[in-house]
């Protein structure tokens, strides 16, 4: 259902949209859908390309595998890579009277992503007034968020992990929609810029009251040099979930799935 909200083309009209009473109507809609769903949690960083999406993607599988049903919602809509991650092919997704059907991989993971819905190789466009574009992408992304909460049909999940994309925006958008804070989890490298980024990321997160789990230090043993994640969970005291190597053996998502498992 989207939002009927006005441009600025209107704004000399009287607003009908009545767009509060939509959105206290949307966030109904969230909740009634989210009330199969045990645990969502966020996996964020604020920094770009550190391994959000592959740590979601492989803990996914390790919660998958472990007997868990687990779902992700790929929250990154201009970059989306959570089907690729987890060998689902794109532009596929069936409608259902009652919603749209998560995407199912080999390991029995549920994916939503915008990947489902974009040709091949296409990128995102949003219709809309074409001079205004940029005003409005942040307002299209925030209610895309909202939609896909709202009609995907995930069923029983233990959890559903969001991929975020980088910042903070996101999450917080992520944050208004949900019945209750989400937990978090927080992605790393090691390097000093990418603890700084991720500090202010776990901030922001603290400030809505959102549960940090843990943090996992991803490219560990590799030319990034640092000790990120030991800091960041000494200043908020959290555990370091896994150390993950390049290339990992799907050992290591077994490891992250054992230790968060009586949090998760
Ligand atoms: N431990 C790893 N071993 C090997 N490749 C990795 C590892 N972690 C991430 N990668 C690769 O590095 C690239 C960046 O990872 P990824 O896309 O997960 O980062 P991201 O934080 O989600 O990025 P973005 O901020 O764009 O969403 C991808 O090609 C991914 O497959
Ligand atoms: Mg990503």
């Amino acid at each position: 259902m989207p939002l009927n909200i006005r441009t600025y083309h209107e704004l000399t009209e009287r607003d009908r949209s009545d767009l509060p009473a939509q959105i206290t109507a949307q966030r109904r809609r969230v909740a009634d859908r989210l009330a199969t769903v045990r645990r969502v949690v966020a996996v964020l960083s604020g920094k770009g390309g550190v391994g959000k999406s592959f740590v979601t993607a492989g803990l996914a599988r390790g919660l998958a595998r472990s007997g868990q049903a687990s779902g992700v919602l790929d929250a990154d809509f201009n970059g989306p890579t959570i089907p690729a991650l987890l060998s689902l092919p794109v532009a596929r997704c069936t409608l259902h009277e009652d919603g749209i059907a998560p995407a199912v991989s080999a390991e029995g993971v549920r994916c939503f992503s915008m990947a489902l819905l974009l040709e091949d190789g296409r990128p995102l466009a949003f219709r809309g007034p074409e001079t205004e574009g940029h005003v409005w992408r942040e307002t299209l992304e925030a209610a895309t968020l909202r939609e896909f909460l709202a009609d995907v049909a995930w069923g029983t999940l233990d959890e559903l992990l969001v991929d975020l994309p980088p910042g903070v925006q996101r999450f917080q958008e992520l944050a208004e929609l949900l019945p209750a804070p989400p937990a978090v989890l927080a992605v790393t490298i090691p390097t000093p810029e990418s603890r700084d980024a991720v500090r202010r990321a776990l901030r922001a997160a603290s400030d809505l009251k959102a549960t940090p789990l843990g943090v996992v230090e991803n490219m560990v043993g590799g030319p990034f040099a640092g000790s990120a994640a030991d800091e960041i969970a000494a200043e908020f005291g959290i555990p370091v979930l896994a150390r993950v190597p390049f290339h990992p053996s799907d050992d290591v998502w077994e490891s992250v799935v054992s230790k968060v498992g009586s949090s998760l």
